[in-house]
């Protein structure tokens, strides 16, 4: 394990062994170190401290910057206003830094692992059987991909749960349809493609509807069919599985397209809990989080009511008996926290299923289920609008299908690709095309927090300038040109070189990528990840602009500064890995 202290931390060190000499019961205090424009950081801490210890900041503070003093690292430490320290860092320090973080040999660029790592079990990607993939989904599928590739980059252990819609009472119409109309779903070719799985169910779905509509007999039929599917009958069970398997080519295809690895034993959908219903609702009606009421099995909340006053209870069970989305919910935590001995549950699930997700794990701790120990948090996310402000729908008011929607930005890229290509083949356009479409999709729905809602606007989210996946493909793609273009000089690190002011700023950041990847996964934020990587870029430019490269004065510093590209590059790519977008090598 190569993992390097970042420049942040030893100086964070260093200020916190001098603010203990100096004022011991300050041991252990954080002096507050950030980013600052005046100095490369700045620290706040000292002025809280002073007035704890009534003493003067500003005296503190001189007193500190004595206590500190300057060395391999810190080139320079002075009192600024009302008792701040402004620390400046050797250009030593700092391509020593990169080159350590160049030499780890394991590609994690000197990023540490945790050392007591947890085991999380992340509910993401969760479409509905015999069903579109919508927007919604895509936003599931998307954070919640990145959100794993953040953890297991910190090593977490990241159990991967696709809670797909794959049980219920609407399969007892589809069921019976397909038993009465045994050929519908057979293929003609040996192949099947996602596109069209898809059509055959939505046929076979609106027939079936169709006829559960207008016929009272078929309805009764279809109605008995529910019980025997949740009673396990292996002929019902057989003709569930066929719809199960079906709409599993059509996922596959669109995980597929949007460049994302999806794995079938990942896949437990609603109906992998149903052995365990009963016994949930034996559990908290026995402990009496759960009462009987009007015949069904409820948990009321005190502070869960409706528009009425009166309290919404969760139903865990319906009072024909039946069971509903709560109870199989209730049961995967079950079999999460004391099957797969998780330490967090993290549910990447629409903002609209907030009051869903409250009730069940405030069930669930009532339950002692999640405790200090295990917990639970929704990444809840927010809605995807149109252009006009308002939720995305198609001009006739229906749902997008997502497909479509990714498709069309797969155009879209393309024809971006193909204006600004030079020595690109078709094959490679049309590869390109998808990498810089799919991506510009993630890119988007990642850089804006999640439970804020984002406008789809395929125009900017394709746009070379601004805040895009796009705009980074391209810096990447740059830098690997100038890399191809140093032919035989290779990129060394020169530590004795002084650097100039865009050449520090680029190397500070991206000394500052280990602690935006912790900070990102810590607190399920991938667009702070997206947020640093923008800056990263820009960064990169102002260096590129003011600072040649291959024609640098000497050829160390063409060497140090080809260094500087690389390990830029090398940051942009591990980062960009970590929100599921490709970096190609040419565009
Ligand atoms: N299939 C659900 C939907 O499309 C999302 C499932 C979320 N996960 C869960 N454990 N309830 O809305």
């Amino acid at each position: 394990m190569a993992s390097v202290t970042s420049l942040s931390d030893s100086v964070q060190q260093h200020l916190a062994s001098a603010l203990s000499a100096t004022l011991p019961e300050a041991a252990g205090a954080d002096p507050l170190l950030r980013r600052s424009d005046r100095a490369d950081f700045q620290a706040n801490g000292i002025l809280a401290l002073a007035k704890k210890a009534k003493a003067n900041p500003r005296e503190l503070a001189a007193q500190v910057v004595s206590e500190v003093g300057t060395g391999d690292v810190i080139k320079d430490v002075e009192v600024s206003g009302p008792g701040f320290l402004n620390i400046t860092v050797a250009d030593r320090a700092i391509t020593g830094n990169l080159a350590a973080r160049y030499a780890d040999e394991t590609g994690r660029l000197g990023v540490p692992t945790a050392a007591h790592p947890g085991t999380t079990v992340i509910d993401y990607a969760q479409p509905n059987v015999a069903k579109e993939m919508h927007v919604g989904h895509l936003r599931s599928a998307v954070i919640g991909d990145s959100v794993v590739q953040l953890l297991a980059f910190t090593g977490e252990n990241v159990i991967r749960r696709h809670h797909i819609g794959d049980w219920g009472t609407q399969f007892g119409m589809l069921i019976q349809y397909l038993d009465e109309h045994p050929h519908e779903l057979d293929h003609k070719a040996a192949e099947v493609t996602g596109e069209e799985a898809m059509s055959n169910l939505d046929r076979l779905y609106k027939a079936a509807r169709k006829k559960f509509d207008s016929d009272e007999e078929f309805k009764t039929r279809s109605r008995r069919r529910v019980v025997d599917l949740q009673a396990g009958d292996p002929h019902t069970l057989a003709i569930w599985q066929k719809f199960v398997d079906e709409s599993k080519i059509y996922f596959f295809s669109v995980f597929e397209k949007l460049d994302m690895e999806v794995r079938d034993p990942d896949i437990v959908g609603e109906s992998g809990y149903n052995d365990m219903l009963a016994e949930t609702c034996r559990l908290l009606e026995e402990s009496g989080v759960a009462v009987r009421s009007e015949g069904a099995l409820c948990v009321f909340f005190e502070d869960i009511k409706g528009p009425d006053g009166n309290p919404v209870p969760l139903i865990v069970q319906k009072s024909d008996g039946g069971y509903g989305y709560a109870a199989t919910d209730l049961s995967a935590i079950r079999d999460r926290v004391f099957g797969l001995k998780a330490s967090t549950l993290l549910y990447v699930v629409d903002a609209r299923q907030a009051l869903h997700f409250k009730m069940v794990f405030e069930t669930a701790r009532r339950a002692g289920w999640l405790n200090e120990d295990v917990k639970a948090h929704q990444l809840a996310f927010g809605t995807v609008l149109g252009k006009d402000g308002k939720p995305f729908k198609t001009r006739e008011g229906e749902t997008v299908r997502l497909v479509d929607l990714l498709d069309e930005a797969i155009d879209r890229a393309s024809a971006v690709v193909r204006e600004k290509a030079q020595e690109l083949s078709e094959e490679e356009i049309a590869e390109r095309g998808a990498q810089v479409g799919i991506g510009a999709v993630k890119y988007a729905d990642l850089s804006t927090s999640a439970n804020r809602d984002y406008k789809f606007d395929l125009d900017q989210m394709v746009s070379l300038n601004g805040d895009t996946s796009v705009y980074l493909q391209y810096a990447y793609a740059r830098i690997r040109s100038i890399l191809r273009k140093a032919g035989e000089v290779r990129p060394v690190a020169h530590p004795e070189l002084d650097l100039t002011e865009a050449e520090r700023a680029l190397g500070l950041h991206v000394d500052a990528f280990a602690q935006t990847v912790a900070e990102a996964a810590a607190e399920y934020a991938p667009h702070k990840l997206a947020a640093y990587l923008y800056q990263l870029a820009s960064h990169y430019t102002s260096f590129y602009d003011k600072c040649p490269v291959l024609k640098a004065e000497t050829p160390a510093q063409v060497e140090n500064r080809l260094f500087l590209c690389d390990v830029t590059a090398r940051t942009l790519h591990q980062g960009m890995e970590l929100l599921g977008i490709r970096t190609p090598e040419k565009l």
